[in-house]
């Protein structure tokens, strides 16, 4: 039988929230806000580097009831973990730890900002979430950004999403860039998302394939990004491009000729072959605006692909798990297909004609079995819409 991961309506998901917090607390609720997780179509491993990435927002989402406090006080409770109750001053780099340090993280980071008043006096928040953990599809963005909308619904999104990647890396100390976050706060409906890391300014796509489905593979194979193996990529990106006395990599792939005659200097292979990923998957992101552009899903689709391989040989951030999902998809009729977001486990996706989704799935989860591999989850997925107020 598949198993399939599945969103709930804004509704359900208000009332889901709005129950757990009654549940768990007895003051008066003040109001449901949700922020989504997210599949990058292409442009990965690059945000980190100023690059281009082209995310959209999943109809999956956490919401979050919220009430707020006076007296300093922050309480925080899951139906996916430990409650925590802390005090603003609780919370800094490296503290608390575990999933409560990615909320009780913007709280701080929203404060460093200004973007909360200083005298804010704590909150009541209860999560619940259709976004799966640890299946590589931004749950923790989706986490961070729920929350930070709820506390500051006024403030520039752009802001938001700054101060939500100051909670995830100097608190949770995961060393992601910026994508998720944007996905998340700044989608819209029906749009890939463009997202230059560079200046931070995005762009809407329109990304609703006539006669195609997006199908999410969730591999089940675990994925975590404070494991070291992300950060490690990160500072091998930065290596190169101080090598090659550039503040980016980006810098070399505006550059055309001259900038991948620089990366072909590169005198140590393994630095070689990742910053060559950078610069090949930000050109990447080019051709497959311009193919969405035109209509163009065949190209689009070798696009995705070429990005797979780039990512698994160039990158090494694929593993068994991913590449089965992909292969299989492919050989089953795909148009393209892909790891998404950070990788070593997690999510891949597949573009595929409508018709071809029952068989794709046949094909992906037969192989997983026959090799031993977890049994993966699916998902069909459109551009959803970004964090908004539910109630
Ligand atoms: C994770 C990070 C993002 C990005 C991707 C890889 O999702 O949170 O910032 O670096 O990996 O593209």
């Amino acid at each position: 039988m598949t198993v399939w991961f599945d969103a709930l309506s804004d509704a359900e998901l208000a009332a889901a929230a709005a129950n757990s917090f009654r549940r768990e607390f007895d003051t008066e609720l003040g109001g449901v806000w949700a922020a989504p997780g997210r599949v990058n179509l292409i442009g990965e491993h690059v945000d980190y580097a100023d690059g281009l990435c082209l995310p959209i927002a999943l109809p999956h989402s956490t919401a979050v009831a919220v009430s707020p406090r006076t007296d300093g006080l922050i309480r925080l409770r899951s139906t996916d973990g430990d409650p925590w109750d802390g005090r603003l001053d609780d919370v800094g780099p490296g503290r608390p730890a575990g999933w409560a340090a990615y909320p009780a993280g913007v709280i701080w980071a929203l404060r460093e900002k200004g973007l909360i008043a200083d005298d804010f006096g704590g909150v009541d928040a209860a999560f619940v979430s259709t976004v799966p953990i640890g299946a590589g599809l931004s749950s923790s963005a989706a986490l961070e950004c729920s929350l930070a909308l709820a506390l500051a619904p006024d403030a520039d999104r752009t802001e938001l999403a700054a101060a939500c990647v100051r909670a995830e890396n100097d608190v949770a100390l995961a060393p992601t860039g910026g994508m998720d976050q944007a996905a998340s706060l700044r989608s819209s409906e029906g749009d890939a998302l463009l997202l230059d890391s560079e200046s931070t300014a995005v762009s809407h796509v329109p990304f609703a394939p006539e006669g195609l489905s997006l199908l999410v593979i969730d591999t089940r194979a675990p994925h975590r990004l404070v494991d070291g193996r992300y950060a490690k990529r990160r500072a091998a990106v930065e290596r190169a491009a101080r090598q090659l006395g550039v503040g980016s990599l980006r810098q070399l792939a505006d550059r055309g000729r001259d900038g991948t005659d620089a990366v072909r200097s590169l005198k140590d292979d393994v630095l070689r072959r990742r910053a060559w990923h950078v610069i090949s998957e930000i050109a990447r992101v080019r051709l497959a605006v311009r193919a969405l552009e035109s209509d163009d899903f065949a190209e689009f689709g070798r696009l995705l692909y070429a990005s797979h391989m780039s990512l698994a040989r160039d990158f090494e951030v694929s593993c068994p798990e991913l590449d089965n999902a992909v292969e299989s998809a492919m050989i089953a009729g795909a148009l393209g297909a892909r790891m998404t977001g950070g990788g070593f486990g997690g999510s891949a996706i597949a573009l595929l004609p409508d018709g071809g989704v029952d068989d794709a799935i046949a094909a992906v989860r037969g192989r997983a079995v026959e090799r031993g591999l977890p049994e993966p989850a699916f998902a069909t997925v459109s551009a959803s819409a970004p964090a908004r107020r539910l109630a």
